[in-house]
């Protein structure tokens, strides 16, 4: 079950977000990491009672429905699917986008435009974004034990290559890079019309926390549902936020944080700058392997 919420949770927020973040908060971009995972301890200790009061399938939905009755339970069954598709899509669109610039960068392959983009970017389809969500579904087709194993095995690439990243990173760390901290204070202002700050950025940097709510919905499939989703939900929470936590640190750490902020791909870029091009490579090549595993919790939560 960890693995399902880890594999729910690290995605492209962190490989994207992180830069826009640090453009928004400066170094301070640490601490929304760590004010959105407090803010979603909050929501997984909910989760963590409701489930374990009603261990079935539906999560949000079904404690809402038990709870509160059927038109609230309605409400909340429809922002749930609203969540995971828009997740689900935005990631395949993310993914999209790191396979292109691999193929592009690393093969010299040029795909036409308008098989990579959907009709509101100028093109016809976004056809790797619906191929992966096509081989997502097909995987959950074969089954929940075939799904979860797979999910491992992304799971496992995901935290070598961010793992990787901080092991490299943080010798490379120079203090003057922390300072000044919060450029742009706590609450925030507003400037050019952008509302900026550590709060503002926590607001951005939550998406990368999106995914945690999905272990609640394997309640049906799960032996001792009090004892394991309590675990997974809360263990998955606790390992991304760290994860999260230091990769922003050492992103921050290395680079001022307005050379990362201006990357459309922050980690790899740090680690070339940092004369690890190869690694660089590998990490970005990670995503790209590893992104799939939040397309499949979120699917597999939204079938739930
Ligand atoms: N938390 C997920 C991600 O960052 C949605 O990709």
């Amino acid at each position: 079950l960890m693995a399902l919420g880890i594999g729910g949770i690290i995605g492209t927020g962190i490989y994207t977000l992180t830069g826009v973040g640090a453009g928004l908060a400066g170094p301070g971009v640490i601490i929304s990491f760590a004010i959105c995972g407090l803010v979603c301890a909050c929501a997984a200790l909910a989760y963590t009672e409701m489930a374990t009061m009603i261990p079935t399938a539906g999560s949000a939905y079904t404690y809402t429905y038990s709870a509160i009755g059927e038109v609230a339970g309605w409400v909340v069954g429809w922002a749930l699917i609203l969540e995971y598709s828009l997740a689900c899509s935005s990631v395949a669109v993310g993914w999209s986008a790191h396979l292109v610039g691999w193929l592009e960068q690393g093969m010299g392959l040029h795909l036409p435009a308008f098989l990579l983009n959907a009709p509101h970017a100028g093109g016809l389809v976004n056809l790797p974004a619906v191929g992966v969500a096509l081989a997502v579904m097909g995987l959950l087709l074969l089954g929940t034990r075939e799904s979860a194993t797979v999910n491992i095995i992304l799971v496992l690439v995901k935290i070598v290559a961010l793992g990787a990243f901080i092991f490299l990173g943080l010798p490379a760390i120079q203090a003057g890079n922390y300072d000044p901290f919060a450029p742009f204070g706590f609450i925030g202002q507003q400037m050019g019309g952008e509302k900026v700050g550590i709060m503002a950025a926590a607001a951005i940097v939550f998406f990368a926390f999106f995914g945690f709510d999905a272990v609640s919905t394997s309640a049906e499939e799960t032996k001792n549902p009090a004892r394991d989703l309590t675990i997974g939900i809360l263990g998955s929470m606790g390992v991304s936020t760290l994860i999260y936590m230091l990769v922003a640190a050492v992103a921050v750490g290395v680079a001022p944080f307005q050379e990362i902020a201006n990357s459309a791909e922050p980690l790899p870029h740090i680690l070339r700058s940092i004369g690890y091009p190869l690694m660089a490579g590998l990490v970005g090549m990670a995503a790209i392997v590893a992104l799939p595993s939040v397309i499949l919790v979120m699917m597999y939560g939204q079938s739930r």
